[in-house]
């Protein structure tokens, strides 16, 4: 990619440099020499201004080129990958949905103004941040996993790897420790300095979104709508809470009555919103396609899962990957790319925290 840049950039150059030679060639041909002596102030300033523009867009391609690199810590942390995967294998062997949370804890960071361990700041008596706001109070879970990561990371490699990163590895690790796919994680990322609780609010999908704003909740951070619908296959393992799947159970007629009915079961109509079921009843923690094969079935268990099989644009695709789990892991893995690289603090921007939970002093 880098040398393919440069090489486009040097044709270009090339390319540029003869035109400018045509034309001042034409400009003699038309004017004679005498004339040209006028000309030259403005063609110096021209020059000056080409030489500006072109620096300010070599800037650019270097900042875009230095961001995040999957072997960004091999000489400073070549331990990380072995760190990251031991502690996520222990963890999500005593408790297989761990795997769950600390993807969905990597969902909502990276929504919220990038994958900058935003989420993972404590509130102090000064701070108001993410894990308070409401798609996440009560519900996000898997911070003192991270936590455990971070001490272990820092134990190998003092200040050295972000929260941000443990959190992307975290997440890639839990997916295909059960039966997931796998995927090159791209680190190099920075922790925030801050938080936003109305961003998190805000730019979070509730579970009674529409397709329409699902698509847009994911084009307003630069994924596609095929992206949102193989990323949603998340859903494969994992809890939700009564509360957020009741009106789905009880007032949609997108929904198979039978499932409706078993769910109704565990749900009330009024109380026990904490009451937990999983998204996939057959295996529900196994990272497999039949989040696809419910939502065919009608047995999708949020309003806006099923949302992408309800005869709209996705059906097709979630059809699919119903019936393809390798096309579907294979976009679940590229679209967690993708989403990993949302707005990441680089350079010199943010900080490597100590502590995850807390801004450095
Ligand atoms: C498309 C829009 C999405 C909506 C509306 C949504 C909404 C929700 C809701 C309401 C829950 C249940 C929370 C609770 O009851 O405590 C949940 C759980 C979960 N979400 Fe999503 N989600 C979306 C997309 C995603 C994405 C993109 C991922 C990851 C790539 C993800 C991963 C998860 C996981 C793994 C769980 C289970 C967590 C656990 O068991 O602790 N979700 N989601």
């Amino acid at each position: 990619m880098y040398q393919f840049t440069r090489m486009h950039e040097s044709t270009k150059a090339t390319r540029y440099r003869s035109t400018a030679l045509v034309a001042v060639v034409e400009i003699i041909y038309t004017y004679g020499a005498s004339e040209i002596d006028a000309l030259i102030p403005l063609a110096r300033s021209m020059a000056s201004f080409t030489l500006a523009l072109l620096s300010a867009v070599l800037l650019l391609c270097s900042a875009v080129q230095a961001q995040l690199s999957s072997s960004f810590y091999s000489r400073t942390c070549p331990s990380l990958p072995n760190i990251v995967r031991s502690t996520m294998a222990q963890v999500v062997n005593k408790e297989p949905r761990m795997a769950a949370s600390i993807l969905r804890l990597f969902f909502h960071d990276c929504f919220v103004n990038g994958c900058d361990a935003s989420i993972l700041l404590d509130d102090t008596a000064t701070f108001t941040g993410e894990k308070n706001a409401f798609p996440n109070i009560n519900s996000a879970r898997g911070y003192e996993v991270i936590d455990a990561i971070k001490s272990n990371v820092e134990a190998a490699c003092p200040q050295t790897v972000s929260c941000a990163d443990i959190l992307a590895l975290a997440a890639r690790d839990g997916v295909s420790l059960v039966g997931g796919p796998n995927w090159k994680v791209s680190l190099g990322r920075r922790d925030a300095t801050t938080a936003s609780q109305s961003d998190a609010n805000s730019n979070l999908p509730g579970p009674s979104s529409s397709l329409s704003q699902l698509v847009a909740s994911f084009a307003a951070k630069g994924l596609s709508a095929r992206d949102m619908t193989a990323l949603s296959g998340a859903h494969t393992i994992g809890r939700a809470q009564c509360a957020n799947f009741r009106s789905h159970i009880y007032d949609d007629a997108d929904i198979d009555p039978c499932f409706a009915a078993a769910r109704r079961r565990e749900c009330p109509s009024a109380g026990g919103d904490g009451n937990l079921a999983p998204f996939d009843l057959r295996t529900p923690d196994r990272f497999d396609n039949s989040y696809y094969q419910n939502l065919v079935a009608k047995r999708g268990l949020l309003h806006s899962d099923q949302e992408l099989f309800n005869n709209g644009t996705q059906d097709k695709l979630v059809r699919r990957y119903s019936v393809n789990g390798k096309a579907f892991a294979k976009d679940f893995a590229a679209a967690m790319m993708r989403m990993g690289a949302i707005s990441p603090l680089t350079g010199a921007s943010g900080e490597i925290r100590l502590n995850c939970r807390v801004v450095n002093k």
